[in-house]
């Protein structure tokens, strides 16, 4: 096997216009720290305007909220929303040497965005998929370049974890993984490599948790006790508050990758598929109702 750690940094290839495909939660996220830290043009898509246009809008506001905080000058904040953006012509990603997608987690969806950009990024261009626990080596088997492509995977709250992940395939490049890791070290992160296994190194110890925190709620257990039972550990959250950050269909879809290729070792929990399917804004009432979960239960459980 070919080791996953960084390879020469020499080798690396410089990054002058980043492309971001797909417009929601962690592709704005990761869109918003290229811009403030690369200090480069970042162009954004997705499948419709009206997405591309909120998920620019959502960044625009966290510039603002930057500057409202005075991290960065009016000036810089100007500059870095001139730097973003949206559009719906794939074509604009021609100059991209960058390219990374955090588009529906299914490893179809991610082969024809991949299938598609490159019809239009030149042959050198690097690319990177955001996913959380699919196989990056069988998204890229449809490129014609596969060792071009790396995982590249950030964590919920992208301006505040530090670690990223970039998972290396057999194929991959040392000029893909070099880039990789310098772009992570720009973007201030701490980049740790990661075979291509299912769910990384993260979330294969993250679906351990959150699987048995599941099943206690599965055999009875209410929810509240269990998100009580977390706090001696000393994490920065409990398991039902994190699933909440990252998103329950994430979670739910996280838990169903990892116990259909580890039966044996991974719990997909019932109860957690049907919280995930309460997914509409308005129903969120009816989730916090199901699951006694709200700030103010953690407040009590905390004291
Ligand atoms: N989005 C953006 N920024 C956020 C944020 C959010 N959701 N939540 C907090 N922040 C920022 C705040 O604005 C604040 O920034 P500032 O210092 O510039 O003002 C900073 O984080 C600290 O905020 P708080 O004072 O509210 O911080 P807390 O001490 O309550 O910490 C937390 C909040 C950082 C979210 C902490 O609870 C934590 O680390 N939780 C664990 C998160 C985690 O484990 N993430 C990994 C999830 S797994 C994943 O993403 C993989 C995927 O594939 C499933």
């Amino acid at each position: 096997k070919r080791p996953v750690g960084a390879p020469d940094k020499d080798l690396a290839r410089p990054v002058t216009k980043v492309g971001v495909i797909g417009a929601g939660l962690m592709a704005t996220q990761f869109a918003l720290l290229f811009v403030r830290r690369l200090q480069v043009p970042v162009v954004i898509t997705d499948v419709s305007a009206e997405r591309v246009e909120k998920g620019v809008a959502s960044i625009h506001s966290e510039i603002g909220k930057l500057e409202d905080k005075g991290r960065i000058d009016t000036d810089t904040a100007n500059r870095l929303r001139s730097l973003v953006t949206g559009t719906t012509d794939k074509a604009d990603f021609a100059a991209c040497d960058f390219v990374i997608e955090a588009v529906f987690e299914e490893t179809s969806v991610k082969q024809d965005v991949f299938r598609e950009i490159e019809q239009f990024v030149a042959e050198d261009a690097i690319l990177a998929t955001n996913t959380s626990s699919l196989s990056v080596e069988e998204i890229g088997s449809v490129l014609a370049h596969p060792e071009r492509l790396v995982g590249f995977h950030f964590f919920n709250p992208v301006a505040v974890m530090p670690l990223v992940e970039v998972v290396r395939t057999p194929q991959a490049s040392d000029e893909a993984v070099s880039t990789a890791y310098v772009i992570a070290r720009k973007l201030r992160k701490n980049a740790i490599g990661s075979a291509d296994a299912p769910g990384f190194i993260v979330n294969r110890l993250l679906a351990k948790v959150m699987g048995e925190a599941a099943r206690a709620i599965d055999e009875g257990t209410a929810l509240t006790e269990v998100e009580q039972a977390f706090v001696p550990l000393g994490l920065p959250m409990g398991p039902f508050e994190l699933i909440d950050l990252v998103g329950w269909k994430v979670a739910a879809h996280v838990q169903d990758t990892m116990s259909s290729h580890f039966p044996d070792r991974f719990y997909s929990s019932p109860n957690l598929h049907a919280l995930a399917e309460i997914d509409e804004p308005l129903e969120r009432d009816r989730k916090k109702r199901i699951t006694g979960w709200s700030k103010k239960a953690k407040k009590a459980i905390t004291g």
